[in-house]
């Protein structure tokens, strides 16, 4: 059998095998896939008896696979598959929900139904989502979620976030995609953009049955740098389109294509910001050696603990050191925890930068902030950031980043 070569469509990414005796199913399920993107789908004309000929390079991601006769022996088969192939999704597609019918295929390890007749546009839905999943199961290439999120109201969590993508991608070649969840007031974008986004969060989520890697990938702002954008909604009553099952999937699919993915959270901790805390592999709150900051800071660790976070996954980053804060470093950290990282003051550069719309980096990189990031995407880049040697006391007096 010969079935996966027979490719009909798209790029070598799902493959889907789809199998069945009755003309009129093979015909249906073509059409809906027919156009797809991202998938090679493979249509043959058999019965479930079949399966015991695919084997190596036949084998597809998704089978879709049609049963009418409710045969024990086609039961069977269907199970010496599932056993064979645990990595290949099956979908049964049923003349009805008969209940009988749809135990014996759970047993033999069918993961997904369909009836016949079928309801427009629910064989591509369901696909999609199987490749989706896929995607976010895939062993490799599995990128690490940051979550940075503001202590306090303009602590610099957004000009860091969005700063630090631009140097993982532009000085280690990094596939970064910052995902603004400012929902109502969203300006990750103004940081690196001097054009509006192709769309936004709330045109993604708008459209979410529509969500795949070719939709994603045309929906993001690719700045020259490598760094791509998915900006906030750009009203702020479209803040309500955007529900935590979006950020759940776009998340996950993201994971699959970028080695970082950078959501800027919003402090609101709403449905939305709290599942995207969840997904973060780290969470970075961002504040300032001032007493306002220190006490939002303190409130949110009480958070995090009550939402069980492990401390290793929390990061804390002090912003503007060296600046007229009435806190030292020590006594912050007696309160909120240790700093994992610091970027100086430096008021002249970062104002420049963020009134330009540009990197700081960009602008001068041996301004103090610059370097401070620049040496923080290194540590991250290189993997290092574990193994980092604590740094001297003294250097947060000379305003020198970690
Ligand atoms: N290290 C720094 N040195 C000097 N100024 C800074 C520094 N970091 C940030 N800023 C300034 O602080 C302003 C607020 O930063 P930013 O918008 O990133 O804060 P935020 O935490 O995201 O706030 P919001 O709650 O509004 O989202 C920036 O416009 C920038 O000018
Ligand atoms: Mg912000």
């Amino acid at each position: 059998m010969n079935m996966i070569e027979n490719v009909e469509a798209g790029i070598a990414t799902l493959r889907v095998l789809v199998l069945g005796t009755a003309p009129s199913f093979l015909g249906a399920v073509r059409a809906a896939l027919d156009g797809e993107p991202g998938l090679r789908l493979a249509v043959h004309q058999g019965g479930i008896e079949e399966l015991g000929r695919l084997g190596g390079a036949n084998v597809p991601d998704v089978l879709i696979a049609q049963e009418t006769q409710k045969s024990p022996e086609h039961f069977r088969l269907l199970a010496q598959f599932t056993l064979d192939h645990p990595g290949v999704v099956v979908v049964l597609s049923c003349p009805s929900k008969d209940a009988d019918l749809m135990i014996q295929a759970l047993r033999a390890g069918v993961k997904e139904f369909l009836f016949e007749p079928f309801i427009e546009g629910e064989i591509a839905a369901l696909v999609r989502r199987l490749g989706i999943r896929r995607t976010a199961q895939a062993p490799v290439k599995q990128g690490e979620v940051m979550a940075f999120v503001p202590c306090k109201g303009g602590s610099g969590s957004t000009f860091l976030s969005t700063n630090l993508a631009h140097v993982l991608a532009s000085r280690h070649h990094k596939r970064v995609l910052v995902i603004d969840l400012n929902l109502q007031f969203g300006d990750a974008s103004f940081f690196l953009l001097d054009r509006p986004p192709p769309t936004t969060l709330a045109g993604v989520c708008g459209s979410f049955s529509r969500l795949d890697r070719s939709f994603l990938a045309s929906s993001v702002a690719k700045l020259s740098s490598g760094v791509h954008i998915l900006s906030a909604p750009e009203r702020a009553a479209d803040a309500e389109l955007v529900k935590p099952e979006h950020v759940e999937a776009i998340v996950a699919l993201a994971r699959g294509q970028y080695d970082y993915v950078v959501l800027d959270v919003g402090r609101a901790l709403d449905a939305v910001s709290l599942k995207a805390l969840d997904l973060a592999d780290h969470i970075y709150p961002v504040l300032q050696l001032s007493l306002p900051y220190v006490r939002d800071a303190r409130r949110m660790k009480e958070v995090f603990q009550s939402l069980g976070y492990s401390e290793n996954k929390i990061r804390w980053i002090v912003n503007r050191t060296g600046g007229q804060g009435d806190f030292a470093m020590a006594d912050m950290e007696r309160v909120v925890g240790k700093a994992y990282w610091s970027i100086p003051n430096d008021h002249k550069h970062v104002g420049e930068a963020v009134n330009q719309g540009v990197p700081v980096t960009e602008l001068s990189s041996h301004a103090p902030s610059a370097r401070g990031l620049i040496k923080w995407a290194a540590a991250l880049a290189s993997g290092e950031e574990e193994a980092r040697p604590r740094k001297h006391w003294f250097s947060f007096l000379r305003g020198a980043a970690k």
